[in-house]
């Protein structure tokens, strides 16, 4: 590039996004375990419109999403006309960025939170803002008291990642409730289905003029692979989005498959009683080999370790044994490994080699 050739103020602070490993030299048999997948796959019902998908490629795709909107709008018992359909929940979490921050302006998110709100608050050329957190869990008092008149956007992930934990509603309202006037909160439920009876935060929008949730298909839903999102929020902020979203960001196979999954609500059932048991068993049998966790809400366990030296020699133990968890030092928790609750051969095997590799097998 030349020199005069100079990208926008703050997008050489972006430090790339660093997805899950998936492979490890030399080792077929791998159980990944670091990307927070379902490790069931999607649903019958979503293969079989995959299947189908590939009738009319030819066709460009409707840019209202009217038919996904409709079947999460009955599903999530919501107003079709305030929800908007993304490439990923990252998507939507970066078209708010896109369409109310910029140079000048902060945005907020947490000392453990989602590695992506910081690189959307660069992209954009808004100010990234870290917040403490209170032993891992979002600490609301503190996201006050970094509000100011040039905040913005303040992102939380309810349940966080990759910390596990979760703040009760009636702190998320009370948060929503002092920030400052042109501050919007964005609730991340990227893992939202996973704690039964809770909407992710949909009545808080409903209530407020001041609140956006973001969900994913990629968790519970098992179609990581295919990218789809969707966000919920007043319309008015709804509105602004749909003008900066491209608008055929979704494809026909995208659109279709996504439809069929909302609609399977016994997989998503299936898919979150399973979690539960395997996440308290794994838990456990970690806990009886002397590696903590707080309770997590999600489809994930924060592993502690003695020292980050552990971490790490337990990390390369795991991958010897063809398993593949997620270093976290990025998240400013060096000393712990995060777990996806696999099947249940895979949280055997892994709680196997941890109990292992505490024993002494190095
Ligand atoms: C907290 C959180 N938010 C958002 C996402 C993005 O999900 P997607 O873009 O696949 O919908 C993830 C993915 O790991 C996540 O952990």
């Amino acid at each position: 590039m030349s020199d005069r050739i100079e990208p926008q103020p703050r997008i050489m602070e972006i430090k790339l996004y660093k997805g899950g490993a998936s492979k490890i030299d030399g080792i077929n048999d791998v159980v990944k375990l670091s990307s927070n997948e379902n490790p069931y796959g999607p649903g019958e019902g979503a293969r079989e419109a995959y299947l189908r998908a590939g009738h009319d490629l030819h066709r460009y795709p409707p840019t209202d999403h009217s038919g996904l909107r409709q079947a999460l709008a009955q599903e999530y018992a919501l107003d079709p006309d305030r929800i908007i359909c993304g490439v990923g929940s990252d998507e939507i979490l970066t078209l708010l960025a896109q369409a109310f921050a910029g140079p000048g302006d902060e945005v907020i998110y947490t000392e453990h939170g989602f590695t992506l709100y910081p690189i959307i608050a660069n992209i954009v050329g808004a100010t990234p803002v870290k917040v403490q957190e209170h032993e891992r869990v979002v600490d609301v008092d503190a996201i006050l008291a970094a509000c100011n008149d040039k905040t913005r956007l303040v992102y939380v992930a309810n349940p966080n990642n990759p910390t596990g934990t979760m703040i009760g509603a009636n702190e998320v309202a009370r948060l929503a409730d002092s920030l400052p006037p042109q501050a919007i909160l964005v609730l991340d439920g990227a893992y939202a289905e996973y704690v039964e009876g809770y909407d992710g935060g949909a009545a808080l929008v409903e209530a407020r003029q001041n609140v956006v949730m973001t969900r994913t298909l990629s968790k519970i839903y098992g179609l990581g692979g295919l990218r789809i999102g969707w966000g919920y929020g007043p319309a008015a902020i709804v509105d602004v989005l749909n003008r900066v979203r491209q608008p055929f960001n979704l494809s026909n196979t995208q659109l279709m498959v996504a439809e069929a999954a909302v609609k399977d609500t016994a997989h998503v059932i299936k898919s979150r009683e399973n979690n539960t048991r395997l996440r308290a068993w794994l838990a456990e049998a970690l806990a009886e080999h002397g590696v903590p966790s707080d309770t997590s809400c999600a489809n994930f366990i924060l592993a502690r370790f003695g020292s980050e030296d552990e971490a790490a020699a337990c990390d390369a133990y795991l991958k010897s044994q063809g398993l593949i968890v997620r270093l976290v030092s990025d998240y400013g928790l060096g000393r712990c490994l995060r777990i996806t609750v696999g099947d249940e051969s895979a949280c055997r095997r892994v709680a196997h080699a941890i109990g292992q590799f505490k024993g002494g097998a190095r």
